[in-house]
């Protein structure tokens, strides 16, 4: 090493404490474990991603092999997004959720996920607080944390279907709380708010002057008698301070396609603009003639799928209930199971007791080869989610094979 070589930074100080911070996706990591199993040979059967288990429609791989030919979608395009695209978007959501937006109230990001980070970026200063209704989707405390924001978590278990209510989200408001989240259906619990509960839950935030954050992706994906409400459609006050997260990667099986969008007031949406002109530009522009394709044409796609997630949610509910110990509430909207676990923890099982649902997913990926994402992840211990966006026999198969494993359970 020569005299003009710097000596190393100490570990601490390579990676800045906010991203030192932020954690792996716990519900990523256990896909990836999951198929590096596989790959090695391991008969795994997992249940943790939560993706259709569908190709994308023809229709709409067609519009992309398109405009993959066409140079005009070679070059960079406006950086908030194809301007058909966000017209086609405006169209959508008067279509899907009976309000009406400007095309320039859209900006087209890669993914839901992208979409989050913006939208908290764009409206949040250090110190403001966020209320995150738990169990609660792994990405949005890392979100809120990195723009500066502090979540503050309110817990709904079993008992409520997972939803909480009025008073526990008022016992949560402080000075400093500038949003709460709404998300229904929700990840990872897969509960829907009624129509009442959504807009007496757009009114207390109305009447307190938070903003709304609402994360509609599994619009499409309810079940039973359970219904979609867009809050801002319900509550046209609110649209001034609303902020919806939205995408096509669920409705569409789009996934790996990464289009998603923001949606609300100008100013908002011009400052996340600004900011993802300068992060990732243009989202790329096969996907958004992909988006296109999709936004415009039907739901029928999304009509099957649910038909097959609607059978596949009563077999998964039906079986997880079977076992001593879990309890499993009814998802009406998504496409996951989360059972409580608690009843099993403590107990020995092969040799085993595990404390926690972490250990819990541990082992029965383990013994059972059944890869499941544990409470931990998404701010409940001593749950498991189960996604169901699997074949029918594979989630027979994996679902027995737990009820196997847990059947040996002993104090
Ligand atoms: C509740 C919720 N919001 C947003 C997303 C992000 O979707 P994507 O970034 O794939 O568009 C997901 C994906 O799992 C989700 O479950």
């Amino acid at each position: 090493m020569s005299a003009a070589t710097p000596s190393p930074e100490p570990t601490a100080r390579r990676v800045s404490a906010r991203v030192g911070a932020i954690s792996e996706s716990a519900t990523l990591a256990v896909d990836a474990k999951a198929k590096a199993l596989k790959a090695a040979g391991r008969p795994v059967i997992g249940f943790g991603a939560g993706e259709p288990d569908f190709p994308t429609p023809d229709y709409i791989v067609d519009a992309a092999v398109e405009a993959c030919r066409n140079p005009k979608y070679h070059r960079y395009t406006p950086a908030g997004g194809l301007p058909e695209l966000k017209a086609a978007i405006a169209a959508k959501t008067l279509r899907d959720s009976g309000y009406e937006v400007d095309a320039s109230q859209v900006l087209v990001t890669n993914g839901g996920k992208q979409a989050l980070y913006e939208a908290f970026a764009a409206l949040l200063d250090p110190g403001d607080e966020v209320i995150v209704p738990a169990p609660y989707w792994t990405t949005y405390p890392e979100s809120i944390r990195l723009a500066g924001g502090v979540p503050v978590e309110v817990v709904a278990d079993e008992s409520t279907g997972y939803r909480v209510s009025i008073e526990q989200l008022e016992a949560a408001r402080t000075e400093r709380t500038k949003v709460v989240l709404f998300v229904s259906p929700s990840n990872p619990t897969g509960a829907v708010y009624s129509p009442a509960d959504t807009e007496a839950i757009g009114r207390w935030a109305l009447e307190h002057g938070l903003w709304v954050l609402t994360d509609e992706i599994y619009e499409h994906l309810v079940y039973g008698d359970a219904t979609f409400t867009s809050i801002p459609a319900v509550l046209p006050e609110l649209r001034e301070k609303c902020i919806v997260v939205n995408g096509v990667a669920k409705t569409y099986a789009m996934t790996g396609w990464r289009v998603g969008w923001v949606i609300g007031p100008k100013d908002v949406v011009k400052a996340a603009t600004n900011l993802q002109s300068h992060a990732t530009s243009n989202v790329a522009n096969v996907s958004q003639a992909a988006a296109l394709a999709a936004v415009s044409g039907d739901l029928e796609a999304v009509a099957a799928m649910r038909e097959a997630f609607d059978r596949r949610r009563k077999t998964i509910v039906r079986m997880l209930n079977e076992i001593d110990g879990v309890i499993c509430p009814e998802p009406e909207g998504a496409f996951y199971a989360y059972p409580s676990v608690k009843g099993v923890l403590g107990k020995e099982i092969r040799g085993k007791r595990s404390q926690s649902s972490l250990e819990l997913a541990a082992l029965i990926l383990e013994e059972a080869e059944v890869a499941v994402v544990p409470g931990e992840a998404f701010g409940t211990p001593g749950y498991l989610r189960l996604s169901y966006a699997l074949g029918d026999e594979d989630l027979v198969e994996g679902v027995s094979r737990i009820q196997k494993l847990l059947a040996e359970a002993k104090d």
